[in-house]
């Protein structure tokens, strides 16, 4: 097999540390058995996210002393730009203050009442900002089996029957979000980016890509499409972009920093718009709501993404702790994805029915028997979806050892071999919007 190089070493330590069972069941309680109530501190491992919870680099630190703190015309910026020029090929950035900032920025210039958006798989926030336009937005994921290694691609016959359907002129945007973090964190393939282009370009929609996570799509992409097997990651990541008209970035996933975003675009018209949308929502075009070192951060942090030391020792990784967690019992989704396991709760609790979230009650269960942190997203988080109640593992990035992951897959065990007598939970307070329930909600065994 494939020898794993950790690319880095510890150089400060965060110390954690796990607590007593029953305080872990009293923490439980107190959260209403929804661990978004949790404190950090009584979490040993944190796997909700993968967002903004990595490690950064000593480059990335002493980079952030370097920022240029200017309201206007900051040299941060400058050195953001060019690394998304570098790194990326889009010569204009509008930063913001993270990636549903550019969502708002982007989708607010392009997308109007009334009209549709497709998408492989929309992310939440993606989701909700096309709503917020009055618009509709429509899921086109791959139906069939037939992709085994490309499982984020779009459907492209779903696009155009969807297209054909309600006409073109009433699809202004059609984005691919790689890799597809609502699809089990599958990769999308150049082939697939590449027709999703010419398809846009033939409706005369704009293609945008949701590149939170490209240079990990990148690495899949450099093992398993057959053309790229020579190219360099670098390489394979400009390609994949240079195909879509404009870019949404959260800065906290592959520009490895903690917080941070940025829309990227070569259309000089559609800038202009984009930075008058964003001096609104987000402040002046060169800081877009964050402090100058942010900008600086995620300048370095790009660079680093796209090396292959660092990517495959990454995606590596996470497969790492899928095996572990396979091999301990744990029903998960293969082939895994680029910064998350994804396991099926249905498979594991069958007795529970959907509408007593067995997702969220192995979430509750891996907290109780490991202090370990996961994140439901199926029937608590979306109700009504017909996707199975799946929990994911979201490995931050640099952050974590093998002894951690270990942790994990002798926690699951533990939660395994308890699974014939766990019950399910019930509903018992729904505060704020019906939508961002799963943030807030209460819950307890039924
Ligand atoms: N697009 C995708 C595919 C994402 O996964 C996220 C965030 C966003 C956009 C929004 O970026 O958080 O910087 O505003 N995903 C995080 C997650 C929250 O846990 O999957 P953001």
């Amino acid at each position: 097999g494939r020898q794993t190089v950790r690319s880095y070493k510890a150089k400060a330590v965060e110390p954690i540390s796990l607590l007593a069972k029953p305080d872990r069941e009293s923490a439980l309680e107190t959260a209403g058995y929804n661990v978004f109530n949790l404190q950090s501190k009584d979490v040993y491992m944190d796997l909700l996210t993968d967002s903004g919870t990595g490690t950064m680099s000593d480059r990335q630190w002493a980079a952030l002393q370097q920022g240029d703190e200017s309201y206007a015309g900051s040299r941060s910026f400058q050195r953001l730009q060019k690394s998304v020029q570098d790194v990326m090929g889009f010569e204009h950035v509008v930063p913001t203050h993270q990636g549903r900032g550019a969502e708002n920025v982007l989708y607010g210039v392009l997308v109007s009442e009334g009209e549709t958006v497709l998408n492989n798989t929309h992310f939440d926030t993606t989701r909700a900002h096309i709503a917020a336009q009055g618009a509709d937005p429509v899921d086109c994921p791959l139906t069939t089996s037939a992709s085994t290694r490309f499982n984020g691609d779009m459907d492209l016959d779903r696009a155009r029957n969807t297209v054909d359907k309600i006409g073109h002129e009433l699809v202004p945007v059609i984005v691919l979000t790689i890799t597809n973090n609502s699809m089990a964190g599958q990769p999308v393939s150049i082939q697939n980016t590449r027709d999703v282009a010419a398809f846009a370009a033939e409706i005369n929609a704009t293609f945008v890509i949701d590149a939170c996570r490209f240079a990990e799509n990148a690495a899949f992409v450099k093992r398993h499409e057959d053309e790229f097997t020579d190219a360099t990651v670098a390489e394979i990541a400009r390609e994949q972009l240079s195909y879509a008209d404009a870019i949404t970035m959260s800065g906290k996933k592959d520009a490895l920093a903690n917080i941070g975003g940025f829309a990227a675009m070569n259309d000089r018209t559609l800038f202009e718009r984009a930075k008058q949308r964003a001096t609104l929502y987000e402040g002046f075009p060169t800081y877009g709501g964050l402090a100058g070192r942010d900008l600086h951060a995620m300048a370095v942090g790009l660079r680093e993404a796209v090396t292959s030391e660092y990517v495959f020792d990454r995606i590596d990784q996470v497969a790492e702790l899928g095996g572990l967690l396979r091999n301990a019992g744990l029903p998960v989704y293969e082939p895994f994805g680029g910064h998350a396991v994804y396991a099926n709760a249905n498979e594991l609790y069958h007795h529970i029915p959907r509408s007593e979230f067995p997702g969220q009650r192995l979430v509750c269960e891996l907290y109780r028997e490991g202090g370990v942190r996961t994140v439901e997203l199926g029937q608590f988080a979306f109700p009504g979806t017909d996707r199975p109640d799946f929990v994911r593992f979201a490995l931050p990035r640099r952050t974590y050892f093998r002894e951690h992951l270990e942790h994990v897959a002798q926690t699951a065990r533990r939660v395994i071999s308890a699974a014939d007598s766990t019950v399910g939970l019930t509903v018992t307070e729904t505060p704020g919007m019906p939508e961002l329930r799963h943030f807030s909600a209460r819950l307890e065994p039924v």
